[in-house]
């Protein structure tokens, strides 16, 4: 297996983090290999908003309702699909997927957090999306906890093999 492939297979959703702030080298990163990811017709239908303010995670975190949803990550990264694109949820999940793999290349962790996706599109919090510049015509599909590991990447959880069929 090629010197890439063992690389990547060291990506796993990481939940301790240092609570020092990632730097902004590796935040270009991630944006840049968002940005370069494949799409749909090239629609590009993503919006992503970076939140490093302690107070606003915080806040955001007491309005999820869950302790410590982002497991104290000094960055979360909000993903936004857009409604009229062909197929918005995917070209955003492939971006989100290109950031956990460069991630994983500049030494960082990250975790999906799905319940931000249930507090963004909450109505009675629609001001959020306001606020953090969200264009109108996007909805959150999720999160990356983003931050440097402060544990091994764990071993992979049990995985299902048998997914694949065959015809040649
Ligand atoms: C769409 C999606 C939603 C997820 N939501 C959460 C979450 O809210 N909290 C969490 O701790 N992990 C979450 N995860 C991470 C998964 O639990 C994790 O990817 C899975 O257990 C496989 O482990 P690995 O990422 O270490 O390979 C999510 C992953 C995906 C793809």
């Amino acid at each position: 297996m090629g010197q890439d492939l063992e690389f990547l297979k060291q990506r796993r959703s990481i939940r301790r983090f240092k609570p020092e702030q990632i730097a902004e080298k590796e935040l270009h990163d991630l944006e840049e290999m968002a940005t370069l990811a494949a799409s749909a017709r090239n629609e590009q239908a993503w919006f992503f908003v970076v939140i490093q303010k302690p107070d606003v995670l915080q806040q955001l975190a007491e309005l999820s309702g869950r302790d410590n949803p982002f497991y104290s990550a000094p960055t979360l990264v909000v993903a936004f699909a857009k409604q009229e694109a062909i197929a918005s949820v995917v070209d955003t999940a492939f971006a989100m997927s290109n950031m956990m793999n460069a991630a994983v290349a500049d030494g960082l962790g990250t975790c999906y957090i799905y319940c931000m996706k249930e507090l963004f599109n909450d109505l009675r919090y629609a001001e959020l999306k306001t606020v953090c510049g969200v264009p109108e015509g996007y909805d959150c599909i999720g999160s990356l906890a983003v931050g440097y590991p402060d544990e091994e990447r764990p071993t992979p959880t049990d995985r299902n093999w048998d997914v694949f069929s065959y015809i040649r």
